[in-house]
């Protein structure tokens, strides 16, 4: 029997060629892995009637691990997101996006190295919004005890087994003192448990002015939904975009990892699409799983194959590789157990 079982969700466009490279590269790490495979989308919606069949959250909440692909969400068809409604449906309430620099991926900054951890659940992304009277719409904001201790915890649970040393909750208490006060009283509240990790806190627009001043000055930050949903784009942007970083939506109840751009149809099956976002998905779905040793190594290969030459890397990160020639240089640098230091 495999040491773990895994929902793996290819979904659509790039999807079934970026989860196929990154099943590969984590075969080459050496993890075994038995992949329990479920259509979800436009696929499953021809065969099911369902973009997201029950027998998919069965498998996750069996497995309590997934890794998923891109979806198209349709437009105009009342198909709704899939995203949306793993992480309601899961209650997947922390969404945690590591975000560094890596070679020969040009930015504007060098050495950037931190994490951001947004509440995922409440706040207004509850879609809480009626109208009061004609030309008057009211939207409502929802912060609670619950939602703020427990993602409180996740960030500093986090710091503790991956060795960060701060975390700065992220808010504008200031302005909206009972909601972002609560969350703010929450975050100090849970600090005091973690003695040995760095709390302090941030409003959130000069936060904004701080990471494009000196970003390296972060290390985790703790961000309710809205602000980081722009916050975690926005440090997405400081590495190379989209296109490179990970993404993850963990609770209780399991843990879905994923890449955040899209389904890309434009280069659907041409063997273009670049396998890094997911793959960094993948890196952090190994250690949720305490394979820490072939995160570690694939991490590194990571940075190696990214500082060989450009036929290494695909064409949107300035390579001028496949997809396949992506993942064999990765397979090789697994296979060789050369370390990015060497
Ligand atoms: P997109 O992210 O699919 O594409 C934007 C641009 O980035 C395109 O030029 C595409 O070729 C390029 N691109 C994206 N990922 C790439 C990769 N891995 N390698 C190389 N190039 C890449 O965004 P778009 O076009 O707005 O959305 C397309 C579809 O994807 C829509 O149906 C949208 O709803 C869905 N979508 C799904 C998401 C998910 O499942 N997590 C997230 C965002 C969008």
């Amino acid at each position: 029997m495999a040491k773990h079982k895994i929902t793996l969700l290819p979904g659509d466009g790039i999807g079934p060629e970026v989860t196929a490279a990154v099943v590969q590269i984590i075969e080459c790490s050496g993890v075994d892995v038995e992949w329990e495979k479920y259509f979800v989308g436009a696929e499953a919606i021809s065969r099911f009637g369902d973009p997201l069949p029950q027998e998919v959250l069965d498998s996750i909440l069996r497995n309590k691990v997934a890794l998923k692909g891109p979806v198209t969400t349709p437009v105009g068809t009342g198909f709704a997101s899939i995203n949306v409604r793993l992480r309601k449906t899961l209650d997947l309430y922390a969404n945690l996006r590591p975000v560094r620099s890596m070679p020969n991926i040009i930015t504007r900054y060098e050495d950037i190295d931190l994490v951001v951890v947004r509440e995922n659940t409440e706040d207004l992304y509850a879609g809480l919004e009626h109208e009061v009277v004609p030309g008057v719409v009211e939207s409502l904001k929802i912060i609670t005890e619950r939602a703020s201790t427990r993602i409180a915890k996740f960030a500093f649970e986090y710091a503790r087994t991956h060795g960060r040393k701060r975390v700065t909750a992220v808010h504008k208490a200031n302005i909206m003192k009972m909601s972002d006060g609560l969350f703010l009283k929450c975050f100090r509240k849970v600090a005091e448990e973690y003695p040995n990790i760095e709390a302090d806190d941030r409003i959130v627009d000069n936060l904004c002015m701080q990471l494009v001043v000196n970003p390296n000055q972060f290390d985790i930050l703790l961000l309710e939904n809205l602000y980081g949903d722009i916050v975690s784009d926005l440090t997405a942007g400081l590495v190379g975009g989209l296109g490179v970083v990970a993404g993850a939506n963990i609770g209780e109840n399991g843990a879905v990892f994923e890449a955040v751009h899209g389904s890309a149809p434009d280069i659907a099956g041409q063997n273009k699409a670049n396998p890094l976002a997911l793959l960094q998905s993948a890196v952090l779905m190994l250690q949720h799983v305490g394979e820490m040793g072939p995160a570690k190594r694939i991490s590194d290969a990571i940075t190696k194959v990214l500082g060989m030459g450009p036929e290494n890397r695909t064409r949107d990160i300035g390579g001028t590789g496949s997809t396949t020639d992506f993942t064999s240089a990765l397979c090789e640098v697994l296979r060789k157990g050369t370390r990015a230091t060497d």
